[in-house]
């Protein structure tokens, strides 16, 4: 009987497939009277709802994918799926060159840099002022090579994303690790305070952190690395869709994604721990993360609860088939409380640069150990 179900059920699907039930003309239309196409479910159509209704959702912490900009090209190229196939990633191997390096990733730094964006009243994606933050990483990361460039990554709404490539010494897969600039109070997107210290604050000065790092060291790797800063990640997770979609149609092969989205809180009296996101992750990927925290972090890893669908950029990479990663602060329950409000600052109690460093410095073995 489930078999019988489930096979009517897949030949559904490969119909629902084969013609789209929501046509471009009807996205154009739609969009341009201001609704949004949401998808809320794994197989599920996804369904159309006004910026209102999207707002009551993200009220809810109901967490979804808003699909409008990409959906027509998600069909014209669909997830490759090709896990399977995805090169494997072996254990760690260059503690000596590593080790040396995460020495200098400096919470000094990350401060430093987290004062400057926390200083914009927020970095909403709609806002002005979430323009102005992404300006400012960029002109932040700039670095004086010529083997990396980096560049704002426009889209339809204000704020750009940041995207930085640091060419291999020969062509590869890319290796990206991924954070979100943008920030969002809850009760007043446009206008309220966002500092947005910890979401995602702490993930974007890590990477920051991290690049300066590698560069002092004169890292030059074999495959090519980017450092990824998405916008609107609170409001459906935007810019990483629509980067990842490009980079699909484009077939940009990438290696490995990885997101740090909130590092810098774990709830006092608490075991400090990475957890490891447990869904729309790579099982592979996941194994070496395990062995990269071992090998380089004084805390180690714990598996978290499922996140769920669309909790955060890595489900925009794992959705077109790359693997993905995503350690967060804390099990879910010991994270921080604060977030999407005016609170969310580093002086609420529980916050730790100590911790955050852990982060950034699997940022930066990450890289080295995927690309070098
Ligand atoms: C949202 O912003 C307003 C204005 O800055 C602020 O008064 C309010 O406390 C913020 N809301 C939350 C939930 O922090
Ligand atoms: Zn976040």
């Amino acid at each position: 009987m489930r078999l019988t179900l489930s096979l009517v059920l897949a030949a559904l699907s490969l119909v629902a497939h084969a013609v789209p039930i929501i046509t471009p003309s009807e996205i154009a239309l739609k969009s341009s009277r201001g609704l949004r196409l949401l998808s809320l479910a794994d197989g599920v159509e996804p369904v159309w709802k006004t910026e209102d209704e999207k707002l009551q959702l993200m009220r809810a912490g109901i967490n979804f994918f808003d699909a409008t900009e990409v959906y027509a090209l998600e069909q014209k190229f669909p997830p490759k799926n090709d896990f399977a196939a995805a090169a494997t990633f072996p254990a760690p191997s260059r503690q000596a060159q590593v080790t040396p390096i995460l020495a200098t990733v400096s919470t000094a730094n990350m401060q430093s840099d987290l004062n400057a964006l926390t200083a914009f009243n927020n970095r909403y994606y709609k806002a002005t002022t979430g323009a102005q933050a992404s300006q400012w990483i960029l002109d932040k990361i700039a670095s004086g090579r010529t083997d990396i460039t980096a560049s704002l990554y426009s889209h339809s709404w204000a704020q750009p994303s940041v995207v930085l490539k640091i060419a291999g010494k020969s062509s590869g897969p890319v290796t990206i690790v991924g954070a979100h600039l943008d920030s969002i109070n809850l009760s007043n997107p446009t206008n309220g305070r966002a500092p947005g210290a910890d979401d995602d604050g702490t993930g974007t000065v890590n990477l920051i952190e991290g690049f300066r790092a590698l560069v002092a060291a004169g890292f030059k790797p074999s495959t090519p690395v980017e450092f990824h800063w998405y916008s609107g990640e609170e409001a459906g997770l935007l810019g990483s869709q629509a980067i990842a979609t490009a980079y699909r149609s484009a077939g940009v092969q990438v290696k490995a994604f990885m997101e740090l989205d909130m590092s810098g809180y774990f709830k006092p009296g608490t075991k400090e721990v990475f957890a490891l996101q447990a869904d729309y992750i790579e099982e592979g990927l996941q194994t070496f993360l395990k062995s990269l925290i071992t090998t380089y972090s004084r805390i180690p890893w714990a598996l978290d609860k499922p996140c769920g669908y669309a909790c955060s950029d890595h489900a925009s990479w794992y959705k077109i088939g790359v693997p993905s990663v995503f350690p967060y602060e804390a099990v879910t329950g010991n994270d921080n409380p604060n977030i999407h409000s005016a609170s969310d600052t580093t002086s609420v109690n529980g916050f730790s640069w100590a911790h955050s460093l852990e982060f950034a410095k699997i940022g930066v073995a990450f890289v080295y150990e995927l690309a070098a």
